[in-house]
C-alpha cells in the first residue's frame, strides 16, 4: 500500500474503543484502529466526541456479557442524547462475547450497528461501510451487520501493518500477536471456542512486524497468545519453529533490548524455549505459567494434561536454565468437586513454587463449556473464602518478592514521568514497577538502579547509572 492510500480521506471523525479482558484485546483494539485510520477515523479517549464506539468484550470469566448489555444500555441514552442535538453514533460489539452471543446481542440490543468476532477484524471497514448505509432504513427493516464466521483466510495477513506514527505514540513497548487461539481445552476454559483452533504467525511475518516496531522506537516486545508457547510458525524454507527458536531469531533484531511472552501452557514448555532462557539475556526473567490447582484429582477435571509433580519438576528445569526466573500464574478456586483436601494441594503448589505474582479467580460456569455439565458444584461462600485464603498467600509471596529486591542494583527501563514530579517510572526485568528520581530525559533507555524501598505495588529506586554514561 503507498503511502497516499493509507492516508486519512477525512480524518474528521473519531472512534472511542472500550477494551476488556486480556492484552490479546488491547493489542485487537490497536489493530482496529489501524484498519479504520485510512478511513478517516482517529482514536479518542473521549467518549462524549465519538461517531463510533466500539466495544471489544471479554468472555472468560462471570458475566461478562451482562455488563457489555448494561454499557450498551449507557451508550443508548448517550446517542439519543447526541441525536437531539444533531449529531450521531454507530456502536459496534467486538470481541469474544460478540463471538459468543453475535445474533443475541443484535436481538437484545438493537441499538447495536454491528457485531463481529476477533477473526474478522480486518474486515471492519467494509463491514462499517454496510451498517452506515442501513442507518438511513427504517428501524424496523434496519439490521445490524453481524460477522462471526471463523474464515479460512488468514486474518493476520490482512491486518494492517500498525502505523509507525501510531506505534511511537503507544511508546516503548509493544505487544506483537505470534499465535490465537487454543487447542487444549480445559473444561473450564471458553478460548477454544471463542478464538478458534490455535494459529500460528508465518516467522517472516512476525520478524517484519518485530523490526517495524523497533524502528519506531520500542525496546521491549511482549509476544503474545492465548497459548503463546504452542507456537509453531513456518519459516521460509518451510520449517516449522517453536517459540524458543523464534526468540532466538527476534534476539538478533538490533535495538530490540527485551522480549517477554504470555501466556504458556505447561505442557507447551518445551526444552528449546528452556534453553532459550538460558541463552538469551534479552528474554526476561518473569514467566506467567499458569498451574490453575494443585490437586491432580482437579487438574484431570479441568483437562489440563499434567499433574502437580510434573508442574514442579518442570519450574525446576526453568530454574536451573535461569536461576532468578520469576514465575506468575492463574488460580482458580471451587472448580467443580474441590474438596478441602483439593484446595490445601493448591496451597501447597503455591508454597513450593513461590510465586513473584498471580491471579485467581473463583470458578464460574461458562455456557458451552464441559465444565458447565459438572455436578458437584462449590458453594459460593467456600469459594469467597478459599479465594481470601490463597490470596493472603499469594501476597505474602508478592510482597517477600519485592522485599528481596531491595539492595541490588537492577536494570530498568525508564518508560515515563513518574507519578510525583521529578520522578521517572520503568520497569525491572520482573516486570516490576519501579519509581526513581530522575529527570526525564532518562526516558526511553535501561539504567542501571539500586534498589532502596518497597511500596505496595512498585519499587522505589535510585539511578546507579545512566544508560548514557
Ligand atoms: N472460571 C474462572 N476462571 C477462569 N479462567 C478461565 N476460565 C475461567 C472460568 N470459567 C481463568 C484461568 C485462566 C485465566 C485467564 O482466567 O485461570 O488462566
Ligand atoms: Fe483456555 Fe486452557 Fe487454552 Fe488457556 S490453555 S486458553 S485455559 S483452554
Amino acid at each position: 500500500m503507498s503511502e497516499i492510500e493509507t492516508m486519512p480521506q477525512n480524518a474528521s471523525k473519531r472512534v472511542f474503543i472500550k477494551t476488556y479482558g486480556c492484552q490479546m484485546n488491547v493489542y485487537d483494539s490497536d489493530r482496529m484502529a489501524d484498519a479504520l485510520a485510512p478511513h478517516g477515523y482517529m482514536p479518542t479517549q473521549e467518549i462524549g466526541e465519538a461517531d463510533l464506539v466500539l466495544l471489544n468484550t471479554c468472555h472468560i470469566r462471570e458475566k461478562a456479557s451482562e455488563k457489555v448489555f448494561s454499557e450498551l444500555g449507557r451508550l443508548k441514552e448517550l446517542q439519543g442524547e447526541k441525536r437531539a442535538a444533531g449529531g450521531d453514533m454507530m456502536i459496534g460489539v467486538a470481541g469474544c462475547v460478540a463471538q459468543a452471543e453475535g445474533e443475541e446481542i443484535a436481538r437484545r440490543a438493537p441499538v447495536v450497528d454491528l457485531v463481529f468476532g476477533p477473526q474478522a477484524y480486518h474486515r471492519l471497514p467494509d463491514m462499517l461501510a454496510r451498517a452506515q448505509s442501513q442507518r438511513h432504513m427504517h428501524p424496523a427493516l434496519k439490521k445490524a451487520v453481524i460477522d462471526t464466521d471463523f474464515p479460512e483466510e488468514d486474518k493476520f495477513a490482512h491486518l494492517p501493518a500498525a502505523r509507525k506514527e501510531a506505534t511511537i505514540a503507544r511508546g516503548l513497548t509493544a505487544f506483537l500477536t505470534v499465535q490465537e487461539g487454543c487447542d487444549k481445552f480445559c473444561s473450564f476454559c471458553v478460548v477454544p471456542y471463542t478464538r478458534g483452533a490455535e494459529v500460528s504467525r508465518p516467522v517472516s511475518q512476525v520478524l517484519d512486524e518485530a523490526r517495524r516496531l523497533v524502528d519506531a522506537g520500542v525496546k521491549e516486545i511482549t509476544l503474545l497468545g492465548q497459548n503463546v508457547n504452542a507456537y509453531h510458525g513456518t519459516d521460509s524454507a518451510g520449517r516449522d519453529i517453536g517459540l524458543g527458536e523464534l526468540c532466538y531469531l527476534l534476539a538478533e533484531i538490533p535495538g530490540l533490548e527485551r522480549l517477554r511472552y504470555t501466556t504458556s501452557h505447561p505442557r507447551d514448555m518445551d526444552d528449546g524455549l528452556i534453553a532459550a532462557h538460558r541463552d538469551l539475556p534479552l528474554l526476561m526473567p518473569y514467566l506467567h505459567l499458569p498451574v490453575q490447582s494443585g490437586s491432580d484429582r482437579i487438574l484431570k477435571a479441568m483437562n489440563r494434561k499434567h499433574t502437580a509433580a510434573e508442574y514442579l519438576s518442570l519450574i525446576e528445569r526453568i530454574k536451573a536454565a535461569r536461576p532468578d526466573m520469576a514465575l506468575s500464574g492463574d488460580f482458580i478456586v471451587g472448580f467443580p468437586g474441590e474438596a478441602d483436601q483439593d484446595f490445601e494441594d493448591t496451597l501447597t503448589i503455591i508454597r513450593e513454587t513461590g510465586y513473584a505474582s498471580a491471579y485467581s479467580f473463583k470458578y464460574s460456569t461458562r455456557p458451552g463449556t464441559p465444565g458447565a455439565n459438572l455436578g458437584d458444584q462449590v458453594p459460593e461462600e467456600i469459594k469467597t473464602e478459599r479465594l481470601y485464603r490463597l490470596q493472603e498467600l499469594v501476597n505474602q509471596q508478592t510482597t517477600a518478592f519485592h522485599a528481596s529486591m531491595v539492595g541490588k542494583t537492577l536494570p530498568v527501563l525508564v518508560e515515563r514521568v513518574g507519578r510525583m514530579p521529578g520522578q521517572v517510572g520503568g520497569r525491572s526485568p520482573y516486570l516490576q514497577a519501579v519509581h526513581l528520581e530522575g529527570a526525564t530525559d532518562l526516558i526511553g533507555a535501561i539504567h542501571q538502579v539500586e534498589i532502596i524501598g518497597t511500596s505496595t505495588n512498585s519499587l522505589v529506586g535510585r539511578l546507579v547509572r545512566s544508560a548514557a554514561a
